[in-house]
């Protein structure tokens, strides 16, 4: 079957926000005064990459042969299976990266791998349960756990006033995501507060300063850091960056010596996990027909572009040149929005219950669940549970005809 690229061609469509002007430049460029995702915007449904010869999966092309070397070896500690002698535990989720980012290959999604997260909303503010061993409550304890605890899993307290199943999405393409200059998403924000669909995403402004990206709540904003707490949270497997075990389970802390002392993960397989999570390639967008490219058409007609972003630029200063100056056709705007009491499950740091990352499109072909819980199976069924902010392109949807439903539900399909 034909791919396609994700690294945009520059074409008009791409270019009615001021953020994209940068990214390349067009005669037919419309003025700033266009109002921005416009639903009455025309544009033409040609803004598809190009072919693409990297399969899903693999790494970004152009790699200096110090990072491919990087990228192998990460892979092998992405597919490293841990076990109680080698650090697992005491609390965890699964035994390796890939046991939950394998479908259908190495970095991939998961439909059945999940985690459970709660914590505690009250009048506005977050409670991370922290000293309840939350936010992440595991599902395996190590057979130790079990014999002094008699317990097979992490329960949530009592005091949760929300929990949140999370499942498994890709990490393809997140090197990219990695990329995009805070100041990008800052102005996308900035410009959705006068969309007219009251779109109004926000950028999650981190305790470091930065714009969060990574997470159904956006709360980390570089893949080192998301990925030393994926190890500590998802297998016990403590770093430099997360030196704590994790020792908090049903309100009592369990003696130190449940494990073996010092840090499990060295910075070098850090560092090497990283690189293979930041240089694996976007997955590659599937073959365009007549009908999707009407499809094409109407996801911006509808408005869904303008939370789902076909692409954005990566800056200049980031980690690789393969990921300097890309454009990457992610189809999200990484901001929170405010998605409605329908799909409100737990708050996150400063992210209400209601508030979601715009989830990347990148990747919809090869995956058979949407939305945080995974409850819709098709496109259709993902569109009529957007509330909220999404409310708008939600009715303007349902306004469609059967055939461009159908049209629209099939180009996003092809992403
Ligand atoms: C138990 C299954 C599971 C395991 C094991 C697991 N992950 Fe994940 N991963 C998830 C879930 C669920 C999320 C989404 C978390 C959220 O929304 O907050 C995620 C998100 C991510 C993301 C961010 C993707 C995005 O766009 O937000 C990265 C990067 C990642 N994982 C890397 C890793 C690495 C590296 C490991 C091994 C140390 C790992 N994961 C182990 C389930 C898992
Ligand atoms: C107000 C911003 C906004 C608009 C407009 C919007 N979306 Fe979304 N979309 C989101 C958010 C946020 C999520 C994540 C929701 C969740 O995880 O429960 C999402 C999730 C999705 C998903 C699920 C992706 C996955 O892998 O889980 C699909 C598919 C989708 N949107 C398609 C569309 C289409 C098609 C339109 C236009 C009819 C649209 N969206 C309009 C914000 C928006």
């Amino acid at each position: 079957m034909a791919h396609a690229r994700r690294t945009f061609i520059c074409g008009p469509a791409l270019l009615t926000g001021a953020v994209l002007l940068a990214a390349c430049s067009d005669s037919s460029t419309p003025t700033s005064s266009d109002s921005r995702n416009s639903p009455n915007f025309p544009k033409p449904p040609n803004v598809n990459p190009a072919p693409s010869p990297v399969p899903l999966g693999s790494a970004l092309a152009g790699l200096m042969p110090f990072e491919a070397a990087q990228f192998a070896r990460g892979q092998a500690v992405f597919v490293r299976v841990f076990t109680p002698a080698t650090g697992l535990g005491p609390l965890f989720n699964n035994t390796s990266c890939a046991g939950c980012h394998d479908d259908p290959v190495t970095g991939g999604y998961s439909d059945d791998d999940f985690e459970t997260h709660a914590t505690a909303y009250h009048r506005g503010s977050c409670n991370m349960l922290a000293s309840e061993g939350g936010p992440v409550f595991e599902s395996h304890v190590t057979p130790a756990v079990t014999a002094l605890t008699g317990l097979t899993a992490a329960p949530v307290p009592k005091d949760a006033t929300g929990t949140g199943i999370r499942f498994t999405p890709d990490v393809f393409g997140r090197g990219l995501i990695e990329a995009i200059p805070d100041q990008t998403l800052r102005q996308l924000a900035w410009q959705e507060r006068s969309n007219p669909d009251h779109i109004a995403g926000r950028a999650n402004i981190l305790a470091n300063g930065h714009v969060g990206r990574f997470g159904r709540k956006a709360n980390v904003d570089n893949l080192r850091d998301f990925n030393a707490t994926a190890f500590l949270k998802e297998m016990g497997i403590t770093s430099s960056l997360d030196p704590q075990e994790p020792l908090i389970i049903a309100g009592k802390t369990l003696p130190a010596s449940i494990e073996p002392g010092g840090i499990d993960l060295s910075d070098k397989d850090l560092n090497d996990a990283t690189a293979f999570t930041r240089l694996l390639a976007p997955p590659p967008l599937q073959a365009q027909t007549a009908q999707t490219n009407t499809g094409s058409m109407l996801f911006d007609k509808v408005g869904c572009a303008g939370c789902h972003v076909r692409s954005l630029k990566t800056g200049s200063n980031a980690a690789s040149p393969s990921l300097s100056n890309r454009t990457v056709g992610l189809f999200s705007d990484l901001l929170l929005h405010d998605m409605g009491p329908a799909l409100a499950d737990i708050c996150f740091l400063s992210a209400n219950p209601s508030e979601f990352r715009t989830e990347p499109l990148m990747g919809v072909n090869h995956r058979e669940e949407f939305m945080h819980d995974h409850k819709s199976t098709t496109i259709d069924d993902a569109i009529q549970r957007h509330g909220g902010q999404g409310s708008a392109a939600r009715a303007r949807f349902r306004a469609l005809s059967p055939a461009q439903q159908a049209a629209l539900t099939a180009y996003v399909n092809t992403l």
